[in-house]
């Protein structure tokens, strides 16, 4: 028997540095919305007719997403222009996939599918990577199994797992227990199959990416918002959805890194258009505002049911702020790159209710903490928050981080490297491709030095 290594350099990690830079400068369109570009996807494959989308993120994420509908019986081509063409197969219609759905990094292309699937007259089997296997199901199971979905799972409901939709399911009323835009959507879309109202109550407010664009494919959803915040969704189910032309907004959660890296690089000014600024989506930029930050929202306008802007962002002497756990669901994607901005502004930042950042693509609330430390910040942990203690400079770098194949650890630690007086080197940044390709030479475009 051969003992050759079968290993391709596909296979092997990627390791990079950022070294600091002058400063930022130009203007750069950073990929379309991961959020929207999955459901835009999910919605044209279901929608009957053709349905154009363009700015779709083209990133790992959303191409196993792409993947995935075409194996449940949707055609998805793309142009040479980069225009994605939808053929849907009608609310009903899909197919039971001949093999097993590998989602890859996808934790919403996932959980997401699950719920279409949970209510389809089929059998499918997810997959991912290691990442994605480590991620807990159950969130989204119990609501589900309430359509009288069947599941099979490892412990904690993990994949790969096994999921048997019911024929015949009824409407279900689900209150979220955690403020999570994925389960809500899951079991909207379980909802799209169902006759009858789908109800989900949310008790803080989450993206609601699922909500505005399954509106424009012609769903009938209606939202109520009580006094208290607790917000309310109806989904009248089995709605014939029509297809739709859909412009993807560039991803506020991608425009975060350059933008940071601009705020700390004195001197920096750039321009990021096109951004989506859903207030759902934005905490992040607010947050950064209320630090001291100049980001001004130029070209207001709408795309795909969304407002976006143009992003003008430059340098600015940042200070700690106390950020709400109330926002969190606003930013939950944010908080690593918002600690490196912590990290660099005068005085502390406290950073409150934090426990979901433990179940992301890693356990970001301990990558947080490792990371700034190695690279010489002072962070600690108390309960749920995390708290950095700026020094009103970058700490000192000189580290390499292990990104656990986690993007946005991956990012935000060039970003550090960008401004600090060391290099900072990432072990593998390949998860970078799931969900911003091409952001080391968009970031040396602007005059970063990543490499
Ligand atoms: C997402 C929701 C968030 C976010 C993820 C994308 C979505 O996850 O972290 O990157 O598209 O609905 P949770 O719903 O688990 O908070």
């Amino acid at each position: 028997m051969s003992t050759e290594s079968t290993t391709s350099s596909r296979d092997l990690p990627l390791p990079a540095a950022a070294r600091r830079a002058a400063r930022l400068a130009g203007s750069a369109r950073v990929p379309g919305d991961k959020s929207i570009s999955h459901r835009a996807l999910m919605f044209g494959a279901l929608a009957v007719g053709e349905s154009r989308i363009t700015g779709l993120l083209e990133g790992e994420d959303v191409l196993r997403t792409a993947a995935a509908m075409r194996a449940m019986g949707a055609s998805l081509e793309r142009s040479d222009a980069g225009v994605w063409t939808v053929r849907g197969v009608g609310i009903g219609g899909l197919a039971e996939p001949a093999d097993v759905l590998d989602m890859g990094n996808a934790g919403t292309g996932a959980r997401l599918l699950m719920g279409l699937v949970a209510t389809h007259p089929i059998t499918a089997v997810f997959t991912g990577d290691a990442s994605l296997r480590s991620r807990p199901m159950a969130r989204v199971i119990a609501p589900l199994s309430q359509f009288g979905a069947e599941f099979l799972g490892r412990e904690g409901g993990r994949l790969p797992l096994a999921v048997r939709g019911n024929a015949a399911p009824t409407p279900v009323t689900y209150t979220l227990p955690v403020a999570s835009a994925q389960v809500k959507s899951a079991v909207l879309l379980a909802g799209l199959n169902t006759p009858g109202v789908t109800t989900v109550i949310e008790p803080v407010a989450t993206r609601d990416h699922t909500e505005r664009l399954l509106t424009g494919f012609g769903a009938d959803i209606a939202v109520s918002i009580a006094a208290d915040g607790v917000r309310t969704v109806r989904l009248t189910g089995q709605p014939e959805l029509r297809p739709c032309d859909v412009m993807v907004p560039a991803d506020a959660s991608s425009a975060a890194f350059p933008a940071v890296a601009a705020l700390l690089l004195p001197g920096s000014e750039i321009l990021l258009p096109g951004v989506g600024t859903n207030p759902l989506r934005f905490g992040l930029f607010q947050t950064l505002r209320e630090m001291g930050a100049d980001i001004a929202l130029e070209n207001q306008r709408a795309a795909a049911g969304e407002p976006v802007a143009d992003l003008r962002v430059r340098a600015s002497a940042l200070k700690g702020v106390d950020v709400p756990a109330a926002r969190a669901p606003s930013m939950i994607d944010e908080y690593p790159v918002l600690a490196v901005a912590a990290a660099c502004a005068e005085g502390s930042t406290r950073m409150r209710g934090l426990a979901e950042l433990r179940v992301k693509e890693s356990d970001r609330f301990t990558a947080i903490l490792s990371g700034l430390a190695a690279c010489g910040a002072a962070v600690e942990a108390d309960g749920d928050d995390i708290l950095v203690h700026g020094a009103g400079r970058p700490p000192a770098g000189g580290a390499t981080i292990a990104a656990n194949l986690d993007h946005r650890i991956a990012m935000a630690f060039l970003v550090l490297g960008t401004v600090s007086e060391k290099p900072v080197a990432i072990d593998d940044i390949r998860s970078v491709d799931t969900s911003f390709p091409g952001f080391v030479p968009l970031m040396n475009g602007l005059g970063a030095d990543i490499g």
